[in-house]
This record gives C-alpha cells, structure tokens and sequence, in this order.
C-alpha cells in the first residue's frame, strides 16, 4: 500500500503534457496541445492535452483522464503501479514493502515479469562489474570496444558466466519462480539460456527491462553471434527498437531519428553525443516500429553498412515508411564500415560530418542507385520506372509526390508527362484498393461505436455513416483551389498563424489573394471568403462556429458541407498535373495547409494566366505585329518564372 500522502504528493506532481510527451510527440495548439493518440490508430491528431486542465483527451476514442490514468491505460497498469511510474519518473520516494518471494508472487504476472528481468539484468551487471571472470573477459571486451564505465551502466550491459547454472540457481534461491524464468527465456529446461556471453538488456519505452541479448565472445564458433529473449507478454520485437527509452527525448529534440542495424551501434553513436539513435536489431522495419518512431518525429535518417547487403538492405522495407507518410534520408557508409566502426574510426566530428553530407533523400538514392545498374539495357530500365513509381506512389502528400516526380523524370531522363501519368495510374490503385478495404470494413453502412466514446456513456451503439461522397463532376477549373481557401477559412480562419507576428490564418490568407478576390470561379466560395475580410476588416472574431450558426441557411449549409468535405483536389487538377489525392486531414497542421492551399491556389490563378497569354500569342501569330509579341513573350517568360518558383516553393516547403 502506498500512504496517501504520497498518493498526493505525486498527483500533485505529475503534469500531464510532460508524462504524455514520453509517449507522444505533443504540438502547441493555442493553451493546448494535441498528437497522434497512442490508444488507437489514427492519422490526424485528435489527441488532446490540457497542461492548465491536467488532462488528456482522445476525441477519437474517447480515452481521457489525469496521468496516473495515461499510464495506467499505457503501460496497462493497475493504479498503484501507474503511482509508482510516477513516482520514479518525479523522483518521489515511496516506502514500500520489502520484495519478498511471496509477495512476488502476489502480483500480476506482467508486473513479475519486469522484476524478473529487473534482477536478471542486475545478476548480469554485477557479473561484469563484480567478479573477476566477468571483468577480465566482458568488461574488457567492452572496453576494448571503446566503452566507458557509464555507458556500460546506463545501457545495463553485463555479463553470463561460464557455468550454465550460476544464473538459474541464484534466481531459484531468491524466490523467483521457475515457471516466469522459463516462460522470460532467461532459463531453458531448468538451465541457463545465456552464458558466457556478454549481454544487452533491452528496454521498453518507460525503461524497464523487457528482454535481453547475448553477443558471443569467441571468433570461430558456429554458434550465432546474437541470442534473444523469446517473445513475452512484456517483450514484442516487432514494436520496440532497441536505444528508443534512451534516445526519445533527443528524438523530439532534433526532430529526427537515426536509426541502425545494431545494439553496439546504439551504444557507440549514444556515447560520442548522438543520442538520437535507435537500432532495428538486424530485420527490416515493421509497421509497429514505425508508428513508434513517428510518435516523435517524421524524419528519419537510416544508416547503412557500405556493402552489397547494406544496400539492398537499404531498398528493402522502406516503401512502408513512405506509406506513413515520413520522411526517411540514408547514409551509406563507406565500404565494410557499420556505425560503430566507422565512427570509433573517424571520430565523432568527422563522423558527424560524413552523415550529415551523405544523407540522400531516399527516392533520389533508390533511382540513382538502380539507375547505375541497368546501364541502357531498354528491358531493364523500364522495370526501374516501374520501380521508382512504385514508391512514389506510396507517399501520401501530392506535392511531395510531384517533387519526387520531376526530380526522378530529370535523373532519368524522361519526360516528366510519362512519369505522371504512370505515377496516377499506381496512386488510383492503392487508393481504388483502399476504398475497397474500407467498404469491405464498413460492411453495409453501419457502425459500432467503440466502447466508452465519448457519445454513447460507456454503451456500444449504433451509428448511420454518410456514404462516401463522389467528386462533384460539375466543378469549375479552379474551383477545388478555391473551395480549398474557403474551407480553410471557416475552419481554421481565426487561428493564430504566426505567434511572432500575430497574425490569423485569415489575414494570411487574405491580405494574399487580394488581387484576385473578384475572380473567383465559383461566386458562392468567393461570398464566404468577402464575408471573412468584412469581418477582419471590422476586427470581429472568426470561428467555424459564426458560418454553421449563420443566419442565411445556404451559407450555413455549405459551411457544414465544408468543413465535413474530404479533403481532394483530383479532378480540379486534370490530366496532366499529378493525381493530387491526400489521404492526410488538413487538420493535422493548419499553418503548413493553409500555406500550401494559397501556394495551390497562386499556381492555378498563374497558369491560368499563361494559358490566356498564350493563347493571344497564338491569335497574334497571324497579325504579325513584332512588337506585341515581343511583349507578350517577355510577359509569358515572366508567368513562367513565376509558376516554376511556386512549384519549386512548394517542393521545398514540402521537403523540409
Ligand atoms: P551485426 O552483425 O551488425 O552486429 O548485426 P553488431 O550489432 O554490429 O555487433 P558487433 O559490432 O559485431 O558486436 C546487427 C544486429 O542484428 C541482430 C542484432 O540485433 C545485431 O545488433 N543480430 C545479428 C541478431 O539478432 N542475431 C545475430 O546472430 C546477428
Ligand atoms: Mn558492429
């Protein structure tokens, strides 16, 4: 039992925003803070933190509570282990129990799962730092390795002796039950799993330990080099990477994930300064690994070894990360280097250096790579198209997949028309298949509200879902572009847009299109767009809640129409210009949406203008008038500049 005074103590401590970001990677939204919820699957961030409230909300799932419940419901605790998580992370001290062999047994098997593996990887420290076996053997080998006394602490390196007893005995004695050794893997038909070997313990994400690894000491033995933990209740490979408790909050701050093939790496990047780095352990990244990494940042940064299998390593898996719509830049190292070696070779600064240069974008490295190899074999070359559209197709934002377009169409040298239309025909697949999923999901139009949402007190119920909307064919040229700004309007219009400048999504985006306020194509957008400037102009507040509640039912209807609209721009963008399908709420940032929907927007206005200028050039061809055409060139020319440094901005903007 923990006193109520500390039951106090640490509720009172605990701030919310700070135990969520060591799941979640939280962005400011006004006096909140939102993310991607961790108790469900979800792509648009409807996960909510309260830092003045102390409270997360998921309005997704209906999640919510105080940290204590964060961490119950996260780390699928009871709520005095959540207390005690708390309790460590603020440093408050609880006086508890002694840990006797009853009392072990007493608890949750998950619970003495993790205190298992807490006395293993103490056993295996002490071994190395205690006894004269595990310091003449492990810990020099890892000194010899180049690490130092705290790294070898921190990361709970250790030692298996000799005799394949000592660990199996000393547990027994102690209590612990054979039963949870075996089924930890620590212990394999009564006789220790790891010995002599040198050890790494592997730590969930709250740094408790979770499982372990054994790298063998001997050369030229047949034996594998690496043995690993079993899969465990506590222990799931495919969702951890080995490093993550270490490097998450260096993760968050770079904004970028390295990431590595193995446990010494880890450990050799972590010691010289670079702490953002997690390891996959040897295999190709899985989904649950991805999420985890995106939970704190969408860049990531893959070191490969320099040789034939790091780089087929490096094309493998990776198309999975551009589905979740990250961006992921790889190194190759130099010929037989891995992380580790390179850099107790090159030191840190010159290491630093090398992955900072070297870092390729990862489609750009996969088609020059591919192009190097098929030479001008025409066979060979039209499998690297297929190739290189094939994962370009698989990004989610459209204007990344246009930048990625006409880098690839430039390095390959083809025209950039027969990459787009190869790309669309590749997006129109995975998302023709998507839709088929989602329906075959769906089933026939009803839906279960998961259990304990916030509408439905806890019960399951029964809800009607609108059935998917077709593209309204009737749209004008620009119209999606328009209704774009217009949705943004009301959505977002009187949201902060810059902190610095003070300025709303709304004056940003008026005081940007001015000029063409009375062009609009579609008069009903350009109605809502001059109602938003009368009222930023007369300095009256902005808010969706102003257009659903207007008096002038059209309007409020398609405010609401608006603001429930997926979010497509396919049609407007006709043939030639690429499949622009996101599968990403604009919700997710409004700032970056409302910056690329004007961008969008200008683009159009600008082509349009280079169609009609070229048309009078062509009407003028038969006039012959020198001079008119002459300016009409420089005019063209100018468009022209003007249209490709948008296109180039919103390539940039995309890339960053
Ligand atoms: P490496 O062979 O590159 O090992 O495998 P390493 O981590 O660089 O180790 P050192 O530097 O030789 O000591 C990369 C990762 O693949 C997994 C481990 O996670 C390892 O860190 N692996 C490798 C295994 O699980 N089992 C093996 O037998 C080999
Ligand atoms: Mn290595």
């Amino acid at each position: 039992m923990i006193p109520q005074k500390t039951v106090q103590e640490i509720l009172e401590t605990a701030k919310i925003e700070e135990v969520v970001q060591d799941y979640v990677n939280l962005k400011r939204r006004g006096s909140n803070m939102i993310g991607l919820c961790p108790f469900h699957n979800e792509k648009t961030p409807s996960f909510t933190v309260s830092p003045t409230k102390n409270l997360f909300k998921c309005f997704g799932c209906g999640k919510g509570g105080d940290p204590a419940r964060f961490i119950m419901e996260h780390e699928h605790l009871g709520f005095p282990d959540a207390l005690k998580q708390l309790a460590g992370k603020y440093r408050i001290e609880i006086e508890e129990k002694e840990m006797t062999p009853e009392f072990a047994a007493e608890q949750q098997e998950r619970e003495s799962l993790f205190i298992v593996n807490e006395f293993a990887k103490t056993f295996y420290q002490d071994q190395l730092l205690n006894t004269d076996i595990g310091k003449s053997v492990g810990l020099s080998y890892f000194k010899e390795r180049g690490f130092r006394e705290e790294t070898i602490k921190k990361f709970g390196l250790g030692f298996a002796p000799n005799q394949r007893g000592e660990f199996t005995t000393k547990a027994t004695q102690m209590g612990y039950k054979p039963e949870y050794l075996e089924k930890l893997g620590l212990t394999k038909n009564g006789r220790d799993f790891f010995w002599n070997r040198v050890m790494f313990t592997i730590h969930n994400l709250s740094g408790k330990p979770i499982a372990f690894a054994g790298r063998i000491l001997q050369k030229d033995v047949k034996a594998p080099k690496y043995i690993n933990s079993p899969e465990t209740d506590i222990y799931s490979k495919s969702k951890i990477l080995y490093g993550a408790y270490f490097a998450k909050r260096d993760i968050r701050k770079q904004d970028e994930c390295i990431l590595v093939e193995g446990y010494t790496d880890v450990i050799s990047l972590h010691q010289a300064g670079i702490e953002n780095v997690v390891a996959s352990s040897g295999t190709s990244l899985t989904e649950g690994q991805i999420l985890l990494i995106k939970r704190f940042t969408p860049n990531i940064k893959i070191l490969y070894d320099g040789d034939a299998a790091g780089i087929k390593a490096a094309l493998r898996g990776l198309d999975l990360v551009l589905e979740k719509d990250m961006n992921v830049k790889v190194v190759l190292l130099p010929d037989g280097e891995d992380p580790d070696s390179y850099l107790q070779n090159a030191g840190a600064t010159a290491f630093k250096e090398y992955i900072d240069q070297q870092a390729k974008d990862f489609i750009l490295f996969k088609t020059d790579l591919l192009l190097s190899e098929v030479g001008n074999d025409p066979v060979k070359r039209a499998g690297l198209v297929r190739d290189i559209v094939d994962s370009i197709a698989r990004v989610p934002d459209p204007f990344k997949r246009a930048f990625y377009v006409k880098e690839c169409a430039r390095v390959m040298e083809l025209e950039e028309e027969v990459l787009i239309s190869e790309t669309n025909k590749v997006v129109k697949k995975i998302l023709q298949k998507r839709e088929f999923d989602r329906n075959r999901k769906r089933g026939p139009q009803v839906n279960i509200v998961p259990e304990g949402s916030p509408t439905d007190g806890g019960k399951s119920k029964v809800e009607i879902v609108p059935p998917i909307e077709s593209p309204n064919k009737e749209m004008g040229r620009d119209e999606f572009q328009e209704r774009d700004i217009a949705r943004l309007l009301i959505a977002f219009g009187g949201e902060i847009f810059d902190e610095e400048e003070e300025i709303t999504v709304a004056e940003y985006i008026l005081s940007n299109i001015e000029e063409v306020l009375d062009d609009f194509d579609n008069k009903e957008y350009q109605d809502i767009v001059k109602k938003c400037l009368d009222r930023v102009v007369s300095k009256q507040t902005l808010s969706a809640q102003y257009f659903i509640g207007h008096t002038d039912h059209t309007l409020s209807a398609l405010s609401i129409d608006l603001l429930h609209s997926p979010y497509e721009y396919s049609d407007g963008w006709g043939e030639r210009e690429l499949y622009l399908h996101s599968q990403k709420m604009p919700e997710e940032n409004f700032s970056k949406d409302s910056t690329s929907a004007l961008m969008r927007f200008k683009l159009k206005k600008i082509i349009r203008l280079c169609e009609k200028n070229q048309q009078q050039l062509v009407d003028l061809k038969a006039e012959n008038d020198s001079n008119k055409i002459m300016r009409l060139l420089k005019v063209q020319a100018k468009l022209n500049d003007l249209r490709n440094g948008l296109a180039k901005e919103l390539g940039t903007v995309i890339l960053k």
